[in-house]
């Protein structure tokens, strides 16, 4: 018979991280700040170094958006209740919140200044760039219902739906780098 302490033990409440809404307000708020004071200090050459942020921001959201499906993946062949399955909903929550969520807000703020700023708004490379992202964000949104699913223990896919989910990504990375290098049209 488990008693209390044999069964998994909710994460302590003192160690949680801050609220999802804390943390994107705060992401926000220090993009927006860091992008007003790069244009005062340093003028035109501000461009480069924004776009330097958007790429590592976009390397953040993009490897967080690879590795949440590979824990879905095993996280439906943990057993419910299980140690296991228990970590995973750290990790899974941890990853959204910590790095996937502020990665995606400060690659949307940047990459709409650079935009405005460099005229792109009427080219149909930025509007195609534009589409992709906005698909990419919402898998960003499908990822976020299923990790509070897998943290409620309500997921129902099995992990091939997650394993073909998972190239969905890669796929819209791959179109949104080839439209804003190679800007074919
Ligand atoms: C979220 C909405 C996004 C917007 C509004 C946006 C916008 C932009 C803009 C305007 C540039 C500057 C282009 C130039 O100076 O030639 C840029 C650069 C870049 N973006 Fe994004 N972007 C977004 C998301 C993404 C995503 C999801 C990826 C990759 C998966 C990405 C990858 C890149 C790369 C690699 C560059 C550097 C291109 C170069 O310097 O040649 N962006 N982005």
């Amino acid at each position: 018979m488990p008693t209390d302490s044999n069964l998994p033990q909710p994460a302590q409440t003192s160690s949680e991280p801050a609220s999802p809404a804390k943390r994107a307000a705060v992401a926000l708020a220090v993009t927006v700040a860091a992008t007003a004071g790069a244009m005062l200090a340093l003028g035109d050459a501000a461009y480069l170094w924004v776009k330097s942020v958007h790429v590592i921001a976009i390397i953040s959201w993009m490897a967080g958006m690879l590795y949440l499906p590979r824990l879905f993946i095993y996280h439906c062949e943990a057993e419910t209740g299980s140690k296991q399955s228990e970590t995973f909903k750290v990790m899974e929550r941890r990853l959204l919140q910590i790095i996937i969520n502020p990665a995606m807000i400060v690659a949307w703020v940047l990459g709409l200044w650079l935009g405005w700023k460099a005229g792109f708004f009427s080219d149909g490379w930025f509007h195609a760039k534009l589409a992709l992202a906005l698909a990419l964000s919402g898998v960003h949104g499908y990822f976020s219902a299923a990790v509070r699913a897998f943290a409620e223990d309500r997921n129902t896919k099995p992990p091939r739906h997650w394993r073909i989910v998972n190239e969905v990504p890669t796929l819209l990375m791959i179109g949104i780098v080839v439209l804003v290098i190679v800007k074919p049209f």
